[in-house]
């Protein structure tokens, strides 16, 4: 079997493409769906996806204002300024670039954001609403990953899901959709035994790791479905955390890294932002 590959790149653009057209009739009610992105410090990676996220929300006709605050921004200053965002009417959606520099609790700065323009769906109060299976922001890797499977006409009800990693952005958050879809989750992490007995059993893989190559063909199970959410920088190459060539032998359905899973995620920050702006001006 050769798997087939599904794109979120072009999925991204499709879904983008409708959401110009909602914004265009959002700005005919008066309303401006507008997101702040704000960046502390100079990690070269977090500046390039700010970038990404700025670039993307303009293009859909979006407002945006990106922050950029130098390394030494002092905890105290940080809050200040997301307690004037959490004020200004014209601000739907806040999102601050993690990691933060250790001097800051990004658990703090987090907390700090009101629950209704947290587009990260990252605050406790979301997070436990995702958890109780309400309505809220749901975190916008793990989003993707659901919208990417349902276009891809892949039932996930029923089916075994195993996540390999357990991080507060992905890991959790993706098991916890995938159980409020009625699949059977499985977690494993960097303490699991015997990783590829569990993975062997997966229907649907995602993998959020971090570690290039740590997951291969060997792995997987035939006609399984494999995510990828790994993004590694390997001699300079985006990488992913699966062996594409031999995972791609084996499985049903496969994600890229590039053209992924990666493009989905700023795909669901830009709808999250417009939900936030409709639930805002009740539209
Ligand atoms: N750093 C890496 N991914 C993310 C994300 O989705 N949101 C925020 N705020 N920071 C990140």
């Amino acid at each position: 079997m050769v798997a087939e590959v599904i794109y979120g790149k072009q999925l991204a653009e499709n879904l983008r493409e409708e959401m110009k057209q909602e914004i265009t009739t959002l700005h005919e009610k008066g309303v401006h769906p507008k997101l702040v992105v704000v960046i502390i410090g100079e990690d070269p990676a977090s500046k390039s996806y700010v970038k990404g996220k700025q670039r993307a929300s303009e293009k859909v006709g979006m407002d945006s204002d990106l922050i950029e605050l130098p390394e030494d921004t002092s905890e105290q200053d940080l809050l200040d300024l997301i307690s004037r965002l959490n004020q200004d009417d014209t601000v739907h959606g806040i999102l601050v670039q993690l990691p933060v520099p250790d001097h800051i609790s990004d658990q703090k700065i987090i907390e700090a954001i009101d629950p209704s323009k947290d587009v990260d769906g990252f605050h406790p109060e979301n997070v436990g609403r995702m958890l109780t299976g309400q309505d809220t922001f749901f975190p916008c890797t793990p989003y993707g990953i659901m919208v990417m499977l349902e276009r891809a006409a892949i039932d996930v009800e029923g089916k075994h899901a195993v996540i390999v990693g357990r991080s507060n952005l992905v890991g959790k958050p993706v098991g916890q959709l995938l159980l409020n879809k009625n699949a059977t989750v499985t977690h494993c992490h960097s303490r699991t035994k015997d990783l590829k007995s569990h993975t062997k059993q997966a229907d649907i893989l995602i993998v959020a790791a971090g570690r290039p190559g740590l997951v291969t063909g060997e792995h997987v199970k035939e006609g399984a479905v494999v995510i990828d959410v790994g993004v590694n920088r390997v001699d300079g190459k985006l990488t992913g955390d699966v062996d594409f060539e031999s995972a791609q032998e084996v499985a049903s359905h496969i994600t890229p890294v590039p053209k992924g899973v990666g493009p989905m995620t700023i795909t669901m920050l830009l709808h999250n932002t417009i939900k936030a702006a409709k639930r805002i001006h009740r539209v």
